[in-house]
């Protein structure tokens, strides 16, 4: 069921592009003096400002292209204001919140998403699926597209990017799981944060979202969610926390749903507690696009902006003049609003966004493509390779069949949808990015005669496969914000691709998807090319690989389950209802996802997470582990065994001796992982650290992190699966407090 989105397509208009309101800022205060600490400059840039000036800070405006603000009474939003908006912003953005130009505070402009910025009107590069970078398992891969794609914000006019999705992929349903960066904390915090660390090289600030536990679209902003604290901090937060740490956002979005009966945005536990207490959060949280219920307890249990749709929907209490009434009758303290301010100032100050501030300028479109398609390229994750059919080498002939091969590649729907430079084509309402893989293989392999079939009649295309020397067959599984999908493929291609491969056993299939699907041809194909959504340059980078110009390099970041039995939630709570319908779900799986839930059931996925294949060999060997305080410095050598250059990840896996008198949620966990590009015979020795949160567990009580004392394993492989090699260290009992910003 389709859900509302922030961002919706709209009726055409010009597009603006307007330079901060910095009108005649004064040039000696405190606050724009680039040499005291962002602390001192928020502060006393808010001890300047009027209650009016902190309000504006603290609400945010949609574009009206979406709302008509002209219609709220001017008692509510003054004239003045709603002519400073909309005058300001950037059209066909995500949002607005104004600045405070007398004192020199720019305005945010705040631009989707993770993959590149989100706006109507104006064309921009996109990025593989966030899911497809942290494929890559190399952080230097996200760091580079969010420094590309927070370019694109900068020279765009926005200086607030609603990036870095971090939420694990509990539930491979989740339609939102292409943005987002796997299943498992360490990875997908250190991708994110990589991002986050990216986009904010550019003085611009990002966000990390959607803080928490937002594991699945079905009735998103009705679902209670029912978890544990233990659970939530070894496994959601432990996400959040490892991509804070790495990306140090300035802002974090709460989510729309509730945890444990309090909303994601009015949530003293999470807000107050974890991110600012615990973890030391200095910069502000924003809400979700309408993510508000109330004022005072929104304000108090940690909400610092309340964003997306000021005081345009029929919520009295997102609008600055409840929020004074609610400050006249005393239910928030004046100090909460100065620190709300200053919690938006720091962001600002502390990311260079005042300093620096954004300006349109020429994009190099060209070189931002190629960004795109290296991410692509070190990203794909070859999945079967029988009898080594790929790279594809001497063919002839070859049928491309489906999945829109001849008009360009997938790319997720909601609010991460760019525009893309180049045109998109729509087929169903989806978009497809303009780079279309029949074209790139025509332009990989000159000499063959390389034919297309729409893959509509399943009997045509399997005659087209069987007078051609290999097949390639697309298949396509469009996933969105607002809804969950199914593991499933839709419509005939499951039987399209089982009849290709009949007629042509040198069949490989490329899957296009948001995340994992069932396969249920697996066996009677030769290859799989798992390509998720691969950005605007997708098409070369799958041609680039099945034609051996580049050595593939992804593993998997999520594990793709064998049937609907093996999911940890038969069905999707509240799957049917209508939007807003109160439901709840209860996540007794706890911190088990992915391929912990798999080890602990002892089910055999159809591909583990970490698996990847390439055209090289990779051999792991010489692993040592000395304990270091609560670490663990783990050492190996990875050498290319093979004849091609390659890049090559290897993954260290964690196993208490006991895993359950450990108190872990399932037999193993990823400890730590690295990528070496190696050429033919080349070694190399890799050191890297085990965090001490990944051997231990959290204790609530305390509030506090328990390693026990005993016996763990270190395992060295390339996929949660494989055959590996370990080494055991003795542990003793350890115990420190979660207040990691205390520690
Ligand atoms: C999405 C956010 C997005 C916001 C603004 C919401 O619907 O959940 O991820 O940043 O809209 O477009």
């Amino acid at each position: 069921m389709r859900k509302a989105i922030g961002l919706a397509a709209s009726a055409a208009m010009f597009l603006c592009i307007c330079t901060s309101a910095a009108a005649q800022p004064p040039t000696k205060e405190p606050w724009l003096n680039p040499s005291l600490s962002p602390e001192a400059r928020a502060h006393a840039a808010v001890a300047a400002m009027t209650p009016d000036e902190k309000l504006r800070l603290v609400f945010g405006y949609s574009d009206q292209a979406f709302t008509d603000l002209a219609k709220v009474p001017d008692e509510i939003v003054s004239p003045d204001l709603k002519a400073y908006v909309v005058s300001h912003q950037v059209k066909g953005s995500a949002g607005f919140v104004p600045g405070v130009p007398r004192l020199g505070i720019p305005d945010q402009s705040q631009t989707d998403a993770s993959i590149g910025v989100r706006n109507s009107f104006i064309p921009s590069t996109a990025l593989p699926s966030s899911l497809a970078t942290a494929a890559s398992f190399d952080p230097e891969v996200s760091r580079a597209g969010g420094a590309m794609i927070g370019a694109e914000a900068r020279s765009t006019g926005h200086n607030t990017m609603l990036s870095g999705g971090v939420n694990l992929a509990r539930e491979p349903r989740n339609g939102r799981n292409f943005e987002y960066t796997g299943e498992d904390p360490l990875l997908a915090g250190t991708m994110a944060g990589a991002l986050i660390d990216g986009i904010q090289s550019n003085h611009i600030v990002s966000t990390v979202k959607h803080y928490a536990v937002n594991d699945q679209e079905t009735l998103r902003t009705s679902l209670d969610v029912t978890i544990s604290a233990e659970a939530m901090r070894q496994s959601d937060l432990l996400a959040f926390e490892f991509a804070m740490e790495k990306g140090k956002p300035g802002s974090v979005m709460c989510s729309y749903n509730l945890i444990n009966g309090r909303w994601g945005c009015e949530n003293d536990y999470l807000l107050n507690k974890v991110l600012k207490h615990d973890w030391g959060f200095r910069g502000f949280v924003m809400s979700d696009w309408g993510a508000v219920h109330s004022t005072a307890d929104a304000a108090n249990d940690g909400l610092d902006q309340f964003t997306g749709f000021c005081c345009v929907t029929d919520k009295p209490w997102f609008a600055p003049i409840q929020f004074k009434a609610a400050m006249q009758a005393g239910l928030i303290p004046e100090r909460r609003l100065d620190d709300m301010a200053e919690r938006v100032l720091w962001a600002l100050f502390a990311k260079g966004a005042v300093d620096d501030p954004v300006k349109p300028a020429p994009i190099d479109f060209a070189a931002h493509a190629r960004v795109s398609q290296q991410a692509a390229e070190d990203s794909l994750v070859l999945l079967k390779n029988d009898g080594n059919l790929l790279p594809l080498h001497g063919v002839k002939s070859i049928a491309i069949i489906g999945g829109n091969a001849d008009k360009g590649v997938l790319a997720g729907g909601g609010s991460s949808d760019v525009t893309p430079v180049g045109g998109a084509t729509m087929i169903n309402n989806r978009t497809y990015l303009p780079s279309p893989p029949l074209q790139a293989m025509k332009r990989e392999l000159p000499h063959a005669q390389v034919t297309f079939d729409a893959g509509s009649n399943p009997e045509a295309a399997a005659a087209l496969a069987q007078k051609s020397d290999v097949a390639v067959v697309f298949v396509t599984q469009y996933d969105s914000e607002g809804y969950d999908g199914i593991l499933k493929l839709e419509g005939n291609q499951d039987a399209l691709v089982a009849a290709v491969a009949k007629a042509n056993p040198r069949t490989i299939v490329v899957v296009e998807s948001g995340g994992a699907i069932f396969m249920p041809w697996l066996s009677e194909v030769a290859a799989v090319l798992e390509a998720f959504y691969p950005g605007i340059r997708g098409g070369e980078a799958i041609a680039r690989i099945l034609t051996g110009k580049v050595n593939p390099s992804g593993h998997l970041p999520i594990s793709f389950p064998a049937s609907s039995g093996q999911l940890a939630h038969a069905t999707l709570s509240g799957l049917g209802l209508p939007d807003g319908t109160p439901a709840s779900v209860t996540y007794d799986e706890g911190a088990a996802i992915g391929y912990k839930w798999y080890d602990m059931k002892g089910y055999r996925p159809l591909f583990a997470f970490g698996h990847g294949l390439s055209y090289t060999s990779f051999a792991l060997s010489g692993l040592s582990a000395q304990p270091d305080g609560r670490s663990i410095h783990v050492s190996f050598a990875i050498r290319n065994v093979g004849r091609r250059a390659g890049k090559g990840v290897a993954q260290i896996y964690v196993e208490p001796a006991d895993w359950t008198k450990a108190g872990w949620e399932a037999p193993k966990r990823l400890g730590a992982f690295a990528k070496a590009d190696l050429k033919p015979g080349q070694s190399k020795t890799i050191a890297v650290t085990v965090d001490p949160r990944l051997l231990a567990t959290y204790e609530a009580a305390a509030n506090s992190w328990h390693i026990r004392a005993g016996d763990y394993r270190l395992m060295l492989g390339d996929a949660s699966d494989a055959q590996m090699e370990s080494v055991s260290v003795t542990l003793p009992d350890a115990v420190w407090s979660a207040a990691t910003a205390a520690n």
